[in-house]
């Protein structure tokens, strides 16, 4: 058994690791952070979880949760996160960070969207943890950037075009929309019940922080630097994002040889489930699991290519995720912990 610590336990991507984690055959969680609700059981905080972890939460130092985990998943704000990763890394423990502080591999672009870097140095060292891409380097990992969840339901839905020249890198559009959930549990005027439910709004429009990280991870598979449009819109749901992407096709490509670039790309991976013609995702069938599924069209009319992809934000989009990423990680079978059916309706 290895042991777990999650810092930050009392948000939406901790609560969901707990649920994942509490029947994961090989992993025990010995200790959960969290500054409000120190003292308290964290299945008072999250009651879903009663009868399914009996751990409490604690309001510690890392150094001093140091010998009691082997992994540590970090599970809170940015900027937090690039003060207290270090010290893991220096208490020799390996860590899987959920927030975009390791996730832009220039700190001046990182500086740009959010803030000062106080942690630069380990950037380098730092591995994107999307395993459908970075599966080798993450098992030799000591610190694991999981992606951002709008950028896993991108990239994921490009990457098979992109590594095949199939379209013009610099036409791409992504349109996405997310449930609520990935704003966190912090409370906030943006997501109280009025303002978000039995409506539907874009937001951070040409300007969103996943912007960049899109772009770094679209370049790289594109040999190229690629500038494209992102707009997100915050849906009247708890969980799941749905993104609608679009380019333009490069010459003489046919819609069978996308499917096979499609399938052949994906046909190994356990999370990506590629859907066949005329079959559109939607994130009520990924609900709860760690799947990405993802169908296309083409439209003739326009010479465009349209992916859509749908994601869990909180699963695939970050705590199974990381989940994944530690079973790479640690040896084991990458589906371990993850093998749940979506749940529906
Ligand atoms: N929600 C999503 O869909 C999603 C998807 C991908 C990635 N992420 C990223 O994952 C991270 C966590 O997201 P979340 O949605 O779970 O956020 P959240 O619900 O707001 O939870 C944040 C957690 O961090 C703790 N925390 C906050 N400030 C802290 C500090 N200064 N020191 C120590 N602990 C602190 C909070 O507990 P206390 O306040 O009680 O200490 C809480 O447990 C973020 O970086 C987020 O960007 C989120």
């Amino acid at each position: 058994m290895i042991k777990i610590a999650i810092i930050g336990a009392s948000g939406y991507t901790g609560g969901e690791l707990a649920r994942i984690l509490c029947n994961h055959p090989h992993a025990s969680i010995t200790a959960v952070t969290s500054r409000q609700y120190e003292g308290k059981a964290l299945a008072e905080v999250f009651p879903h979880l009663r009868d399914k972890v009996s751990i409490i939460c604690e309001n510690s130092d890392v150094e001093a949760l140091s010998d009691k985990a082997d992994i540590f998943f970090t599970a809170v704000p940015h900027q937090t996160a690039m003060e207290i990763v270090p010290r893991i890394l220096s208490a020799g423990k390996k860590v899987i960070d959920l927030s975009a502080d390791f996730r832009i591999r220039e700190a001046s672009v990182y500086e740009k969207w959010y803030q000062k870097h106080t942690a630069a140095e380990y950037l380098a060292r730092a591995v994107y943890g999307l395993p459908e891409i970075y599966r080798d380097e993450i098992s030799t990992a000591s610190l694991t950037a999981n992606p951002g969840c709008y950028p896993t339901s991108i990239i994921l839905a490009l990457a098979p075009l992109l590594e095949n020249r199939a379209i013009v890198p610099q036409s791409i559009i992504a349109d996405s929309k997310s449930g609520v959930s990935g704003a966190g549990r912090a409370a906030s005027v943006a997501t109280l019940f009025c303002e978000t439910a039995d409506g539907f709004r874009p937001y951070k429009v040409a300007d969103h922080r996943h912007t960049p990280e899109i772009e770094q991870e679209v370049s790289l598979l594109a040999g190229e630097n690629v500038t494209l449009s992102f707009t997100p819109h915050l849906l009247p749901v708890s969980r799941g994002i749905l993104s609608t992407i679009y380019a333009t096709l490069q010459d003489g490509i046919t819609v069978e040889r996308v499917q096979e670039m499609f399938l052949s790309r994906y046909q190994q991976e356990k999370f990506v489930r590629i859907l066949g013609e005329n079959e559109y995702p939607a994130t009520q069938y990924v609900r709860g699991s760690n799947f990405c599924d993802i169908g296309f069209k083409i439209d003739p009319r326009t010479n465009r290519i349209i992916v859509m992809s749908a994601i869990d934000n909180i699963v695939k989009g970050a705590a199974g995720q990381a989940v994944q990423n530690m079973n790479i990680m640690c040896g084991f079978d990458e589906g371990e912990g993850l093998a749940a059916a979506p749940f529906f309706p």
